[in-house]
């Protein structure tokens, strides 16, 4: 746990220490939707897009927000509450769920998360797998969409194809089919990074999430850090060394660090501490 603390203050000190970044993207008005979430609205909408979730598939993947009744849901809420309230004071849209090293639980956190944030009657959220190398998105999830981001990146499906509705008002979910070769050149190839853009610019009313691979394991997560708002740093209790989470910290210096999640802990009820 030390090393935890460690870290936590670590995080404590460089969000103090450091400017927030100017967030680069201008707001909508409160309340009123552009054109490109109008269009959105209709994407999810069209039931060619709209996938049913079961509950008991989510459930033994640890996917709990949506279960009022699940004991371990108002972990995510609280952790939603905090992370909206950092987001909108610093106008943060885009954020990366990033850990050290593999299954600290940066996917079940990544879908958790959004599902919350979808729940907050005035919230959007769109979750984004960009894994490449582990997709997790749609399995956790059990969904099952034809086009997916191994299809937009061939050139055999447009965004609005990608994008799919799990049946949660206001939550939307580009998912990974399929491991992706050559994961971090095609995150910084020209085609991914318009993608992007787009997700940022135009869903301007959304909260978009990026579930990625460990940042110590590849280089993908440091190819789209200087893309992203913010981060949030997932840290399985015990799973990772001193060194490592110091190496993953000085990775970090230059991204606005949201909060660290310990997951994982011993205690159940107490998973999640932000
Ligand atoms: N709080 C928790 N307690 C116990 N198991 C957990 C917890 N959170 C996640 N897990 C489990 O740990 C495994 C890894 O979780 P997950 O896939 O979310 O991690 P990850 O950080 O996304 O991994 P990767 O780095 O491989 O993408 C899964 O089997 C998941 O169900
Ligand atoms: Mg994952």
């Amino acid at each position: 746990m030390e090393k935890i603390k460690d870290a936590l203050d670590k995080a404590k000190v460089k969000q103090t220490g450091s400017k927030a970044r100017q967030a680069t993207i201008v707001r909508n008005k409160a309340g009123s939707l552009s054109q490109a979430d109008n269009e959105l609205e209709s994407i999810v909408y069209n039931s060619q897009n709209v996938v049913q979730l079961d509950s008991a598939h989510l459930e033994n993947h640890r996917i709990v927000a949506q279960n009022k009744l699940d004991p371990t849901s108002w972990a995510f809420d609280s952790l939603r509450t905090q992370v909206l309230q950092k987001m909108e004071e610093n106008d943060w849209r885009t954020v990366a769920i990033i850990s050290p090293t593999p299954s600290a639980g940066k996917s079940v956190v990544a879908i958790n998360l959004a599902i919350s944030i979808a729940q907050q009657p005035q919230k959007t959220a769109m979750l984004v797998d960009f894994d490449l190398r582990k997709p997790r998105v749609a399995e956790y999830l059990g969904i099952k969409h034809e086009k997916s981001i191994n299809d937009f990146i061939v050139g055999k499906a447009e965004l609005s194809e990608i994008i799919v509705n799990p049946g949660i008002p206001r939550l939307t979910v580009i998912p990974t089919n399929s491991p992706v070769l050559k994961s971090s050149e095609t995150l910084s190839s020209t085609g991914f990074q318009k993608l992007i853009i787009e997700l940022k610019e135009r869903y301007d009313s959304r909260i978009v999430i990026f579930d990625l691979p460990p940042i110590l394991n590849a280089d993908d997560a440091m190819v789209l850090l200087p893309q992203v708002d913010c981060v949030l740093l997932v840290l399985g209790d015990g799973l990772h060394t001193e060194p490592e989470i110091t190496e993953t910290m000085r990775l970090l210096a230059k991204s606005n660090i949201l909060g660290v999640v310990v997951n994982r802990t011993e205690v159940e009820l107490r998973s999640y501490y932000y």
